[in-house]
């Protein structure tokens, strides 16, 4: 497989697990949150499948998006998921039903070891049944009563992972 045929295929992978977790929280109540603006690509996917459905919570420890996938101010959270997560949960309770985290960088140790941080952060924000979707495995520990759900056809084995708040 060609690096180009990689990178397609990753990103397809990406877009079907948010379609599987818009459509697996479509009837609960509360916000998406978006950890790793970054550019605002999968934001952006968010928005437009979600239309004025959720509203949607961004964060990241600097803004770098396109300038047409920028949050109001209201809804950008920057600094970093440490203090913006426990922020916006002391803000909201339990008002999230869906969350992407896509937090991954070039440093795939690091990027593991912040995500199976973030599971304790993220968790006092889900509301039951929430969908998560992760470009990390989270290994969520079980007192969370985080379950691990099987991908979308086509999505590989590693790629992406998914979760749902046991309600
Ligand atoms: C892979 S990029 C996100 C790409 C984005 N979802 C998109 O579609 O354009 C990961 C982002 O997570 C952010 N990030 C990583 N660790 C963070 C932290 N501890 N606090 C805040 N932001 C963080 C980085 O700054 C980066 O913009």
């Amino acid at each position: 497989m060609s690096r180009l045929d990689s990178f397609i295929r990753r990103l397809e992978a990406q877009r079907a697990c948010l379609d599987w977790a818009i459509a697996a929280s479509w009837d609960l109540a509360g916000v998406a949150l978006e950890l790793g603006l970054g550019n605002g690509r999968t934001y952006d996917h968010l928005r437009s499948r979600l239309a004025h459905a959720r509203e949607i919570f961004a964060f990241d420890r600097q803004l770098a998006a396109h300038p047409g996938c920028i949050p109001d101010s209201d809804h950008l959270l920057l600094g970093d998921f440490r203090e913006t997560l426990p922020a916006l949960a002391a803000r909201l309770g339990r008002g999230a039903a869906l969350v992407h985290a896509d937090t991954g960088s070039g440093d795939s140790a690091a990027s593991q070891m912040q995500a199976r941080g973030l599971v304790s952060l993220i968790d006092p924000l889900l509301n039951l049944g929430a969908a998560i979707v992760s470009d990390q495995d989270m290994k969520p520990d079980p007192r969370f009563g985080w379950l691990a759900q099987t991908l979308p056809a086509g999505v590989a084995e590693g790629r992406y992972f998914l979760y749902r708040k046991a309600g």
